[in-house]
């Protein structure tokens, strides 16, 4: 079965608590948190204050996506605030650095890759990660379309992993449609903002995202 990891990037932030706690309810797998820095993606979001303060709110676990040039100054703070997993971008380069540092605090593993660039490019980074998010639109916004291509990456990396156990994660432009799609490819979960958090029932919503 599919995971769901609803974006906090669509929830009202007036209202985060609530939010959190909602869409734990709403059977949601994952909350997963968009951290950008204004450099690495042309947006600003929350860092680790933010997660430290929702942390109470549920049991779900906390992914933590790292879109900033630089993670390594972030890694401590976002793991000491209660994330269970964090993600950092092959893009930003020091990738092995990154992975061990994340692995020595105990911590999940993610590594993730914009559209544009291949998954043969993770190939020497798989036997230390738990997870791969496939970026399925430029990283930044929230409510774009899903780039089809992602659909062959999926089934590539599928491929590249083999029996691992690292899982799948396609993050952007999520909705019922292209959600299908990524779970026929061989995604494992689906990171969505929009259409979770811009319905009316979150029930709803990330069950249609499962198919159910
Ligand atoms: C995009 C973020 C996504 C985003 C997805 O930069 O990484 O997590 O919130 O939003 P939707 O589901 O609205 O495309
Ligand atoms: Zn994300």
């Amino acid at each position: 079965m599919v995971q769901i990891a609803p974006s906090l990037l669509a929830a009202d932030f007036a209202q985060l608590g609530k939010e959190v706690r909602a869409v734990s309810k709403a059977g949601a797998d994952y909350i997963h948190w968009d951290v950008m820095d204004d450099h690495f993606v042309p947006n600003l979001t929350f860092g680790a204050p933010v997660i430290r303060a929702l942390r109470s709110y549920t049991d779900t676990p906390f992914d933590v996506h790292l879109m900033v040039q630089n993670p390594m100054r972030l890694i401590d703070d976002c793991a000491d605030a209660g994330a269970d997993q964090i993600t950092v971008h092959l893009e930003v380069g020091q990738t092995e650095n990154l992975i061990s540092h994340i692995k020595s605090l105990h911590k999940k593993v993610g590594l993730s890759i914009k559209p544009k660039t291949k998954v043969a490019d993770l190939i020497p980074y798989l036997p230390m990660i738990d997870w791969v998010l496939l970026m399925s639109v430029e990283p930044g916004f929230g409510g774009q379309t899903f780039i089809p291509k992602t659909l062959e990456k999926i089934v590539a990396l599928k491929e590249l992993i083999g029996r691992k156990k690292i899982k799948i994660a396609v993050d952007g432009g999520i909705n019922p449609m292209t959600a299908e799609a990524c779970r026929l490819a061989g995604a494992d979960v689906l990171i969505a903002g929009s259409s979770i958090f811009h319905q009316k029932s979150y029930v709803q919503a990330i069950k249609a995202l499962k198919g159910k």
